[in-house]
Formats: C-alpha cells, structure tokens, sequence
C-alpha cells in the first residue's frame, strides 16, 4: 500500500469511505489527529447501502464525549444498533448481536442472566484451559516454525477457549470460526462478496449454522447438563429469568463473534508491535511478570481492536459544547479516543509502562462495558507469557496484511520469525 500524504483539513477525510480504512495506518492516526483537532465534533454523510441511506452521523473522536456518551445510555442509546453505521432491520440487529443492541430493561434482564457465568470466579476454573491451550499453541509452532502468525498462533487461542467456554463439540471449531471470520469481514473482498445482496446472505447464512450449532447443543444440555456455558444458561432459571431458544442463539453469536476477532486482533498486534517498538520488547522481556498488565493495557490501548460503537441520540442534549437532537447518529471512535493527546501524553507512543491508562479499549464504563473484558486480558497475558518465554526471538518476519475494515482492526496474515 503506497503512503498518502498526511490529510491537512477535515474535506480530505471522510470516513464512510472504504477506502479510508485502506490507508496506512500511519494516515489514519494523523487524519484522526486532525479531527480532534476541530472544534465540534464533525460530520459525516453515511456509507451508502441497500436499506435507505440515512442521515448522518457526528464522529465521537474525543475521550471526553466518548467517556460521557458511554455514560449516559438514556440519552445515547443502543437499541437502534451499536455495531452499524447504517440502520439495520430491529431484528437483524438483535440475531446478530443480542444484547450489545439493547437498551434497559431488556439488555440488563440478558446481561443479568448472563453474567453470572462471567465472574472471575468462573474465569479462573478456566485459566487452566488458557495455560494447557497456549502451551499447546508454542509447541506447535516450534515444530512448525516461522509461519503465518494469526492463523497458528493468534486465532487459536480465543477460539479454544470460547468453544470449550461453551462445551462446542471439537470437530466444529473450524465452522465456528469460518462464520465468525465472515460476520466480522467488514468490507474486505478476501471474506465477503463485493455484491451487497451476496454479502447479506453470506452473513445470514453464518448466522443461521451459529444458531443451529447452538440449538442442538441447547437441547442436548437440557437433557444432559455439563460443566459448560450452555448448559449453565439451559438450566438456569433464578428468579424465573430464563433464556428463549432464540435469545441463547444470538447470545452465542455475540459471544462467539466477539471473543474470538477481538482477543486475536490484540494478540496478531501484539506481536507487530513488539517488533516494531524493540525497546519496549526488552522492557517486556526483563520483567514479563511484572511489566505484563501493563503490556496488556498498553496493547488494548494502542490497538483497540473495536474500533467504534454507535450510539443514537434519544432527546436534545448538549455535550461538551455540542448541540445534539433527538435521532442524531453518534460514533464513538474509540480508536481515536485512545489518542487522545490531552489524555494519553505521547499517544502515538507504544509505551508499556504507561499510567494511568484509562483507555476505552473495551468500551467506557457504562452498561455495555465489555463482558469478555477479564477472560480477554487473561488470555493475552497467558500467550504472550508463553510465548515471550519459550520463544523469546519470536518477531513479525514482515509487515502485516491488514483486514479492510472500520470495525475491527484486524491482521489477516501476518509471518513470525524466530530463527535469528
Ligand atoms: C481484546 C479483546 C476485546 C476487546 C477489545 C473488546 C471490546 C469490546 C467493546 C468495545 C465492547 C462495547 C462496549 C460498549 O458498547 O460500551 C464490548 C462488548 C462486549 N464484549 Fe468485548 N472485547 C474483547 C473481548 C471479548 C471477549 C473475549 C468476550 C467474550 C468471551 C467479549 C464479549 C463481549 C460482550 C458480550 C459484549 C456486549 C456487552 C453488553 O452489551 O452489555 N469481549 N467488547
């Protein structure tokens, strides 16, 4: 990809243009730079779809208004869809993203049901999983040697662990991950059809085999309840609160969607910007278990692997400084926030040892902050330990072939080295 020069004013920018997400990432940071910049907040006509073209949307790209938005769930709401700048049919919204599309007291009645399986408590029976999976993961790759780190290394991790979180039988991974690959594709023709009525049913269809999957082992669990997360939300019923059929589908889309491209696309950056900041890998290296939390944030931070949510305005508000009306479209551009020079000293600085560090990588507090957050962090600390100390020479061999998309800041491929 040829660089761009860096854009001087907000008309060189418009961020419902594929293309955009194409540029390096280095443009990118510095268009975002220049929007923060601004004034107001700017905005943005939306990116042209099948379903009606709608009205616009103000881009959220400061921690503040990010921070007080996230905060403030009556006024920007979720339940018009969290995940599209486009609106989506009310349904399609809810079967592909349960909860992370809904306002109380729906949303809290799921998060409530679900939660409880997300304690630290729970977590922990499965740190043992996370240690057994990434030692299995090195010693592989040892064997292999230098190879495409995201599909050896990265993908596998989250999907073990959310499969067996869930009790998915081990000969569905592969399907598990294919769909959750195509949900997840954004815009890029390497995943998905270039023709939008294709790609709705492409997406329809990996749907539709994620709830079969869960349907089936639902009805298997009920009858016969294991140590898993379905049976747990099969069985449950405290208080009379009890998921649908169809709510424990779209529960298990969202679930497995976002604990598998987010916690890969950290770890696929991980390793690029351990390369690409050596000083901060020898850092790392001197003390893993001390300097590890800290790489962990620091790497959230940098990389935000969600991208944006959105939110829609529900009643005339006025938010630092800005005028918003009821039906107004806000994105919070977290990975833009987490640049934020009057929080973050040095933003574009990958600095381990940062603190504070009070980035919005998984969400700012409020509602919908991330479920997955504790399982996440756990997940990247445990593989990059591993990692770091059986294969400390382990470097990215080239640069990475980036996934086109607004959403997810992911790697599709990405080679490792460690034969030096
Ligand atoms: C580095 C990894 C991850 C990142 C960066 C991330 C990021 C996010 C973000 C930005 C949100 C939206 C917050 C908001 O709207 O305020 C979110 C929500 C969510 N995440 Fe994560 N996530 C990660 C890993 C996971 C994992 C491993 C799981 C599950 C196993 C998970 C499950 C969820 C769920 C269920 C929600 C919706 C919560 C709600 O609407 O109440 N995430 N995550």
């Amino acid at each position: 990809m040829t660089a761009q020069h860096p854009p001087l004013s907000a008309e060189h920018v418009d961020l419902s243009d594929t293309e955009f997400w194409g540029w390096p990432l280095a443009d990118r940071q510095a268009a975002f730079a220049m929007l923060r910049s601004l004034d107001r907040p700017p905005f943005f006509a939306e990116p042209e779809f099948i379903f009606d073209t709608g009205p616009g949307y103000y881009a959220l790209v400061r921690h503040a208004d990010v921070v007080e938005a996230s905060r403030n769930p009556e006024v920007f709401c979720s339940g018009k869809g969290a995940t599209s700048i486009i609106d989506l049919p009310v349904e399609f919204n809810e079967y592909f993203g349960s909860m992370i599309n809904m306002d109380d007291p729906r949303h809290a009645r799921l998060r409530r049901i679900v939660s409880r399986a997300f304690t630290p408590r729970m977590i922990q029976k499965f740190a043992d999983d996370v240690a057994r999976t990434a030692a299995g993961i090195v010693d592989d790759l040892l064997e292999t040697g230098p190879c495409d780190f995201v599909e050896h290394v990265a993908a596998r991790l989250p999907l073990t662990i959310i499969c067996q979180l869930m009790g998915i039988p081990g000969d569905s991974y592969n399907m598990v991950l294919r769909n959750t690959n195509i949900i997840l594709s954004g815009q890029d023709p390497d995943l998905i059809s270039e023709d939008m009525d294709e790609a709705v049913g492409q997406i329809l269809t990996a749907g539709a085999d994620l709830a079969g999957l869960v349907t089936a082992l639902g009805q298997e669990r009920a009858a016969e309840p294991g140590d898993d997360l379905v049976s747990a939300l099969v069985t449950a019923n405290i208080d009379g609160e009890q998921l649908t059929t169809a709510e424990l589908a779209s529960f298990f889309i969202l679930l497995v969607v976002a604990g598998n491209e987010t916690t890969r696309t950290a770890l696929s950056n991980a390793l690029v910007l351990l390369t690409d900041f050596p000083e901060q890998r020898d850092l790392l290296l001197a003390d893993i278990d001390g300097r590890m939390a800290g790489a962990v944030e620091e790497i959230v931070r940098y990389v935000s692997p969600v991208m944006f949510m959105r939110r829609t305005v529900t009643q005339d508000y006025r938010m630092n400084g800005q005028e918003y009306h009821e039906g107004d479209k806000t994105i919070l551009f977290y990975w833009s926030a987490n640049r934020d020079e009057t929080v973050f000293a040095g933003p574009d600085r990958f600095d381990i040892t940062r603190s504070p560090n009070p980035h919005v990588g998984f969400g700012a507090a409020g509602p919908h902050f991330c479920l997955g957050a504790h399982l996440a962090r756990r997940e990247i600390t445990v593989m990059l330990r591993e990692l770091l100390t059986r294969v400390p020479s382990v470097r990215a061999g080239g640069p990475p072939d980036r996934l086109l998309s607004s959403f997810i800041n992911g790697i599709k491929r990405v080679n490792c080295d460690f034969s030096r």
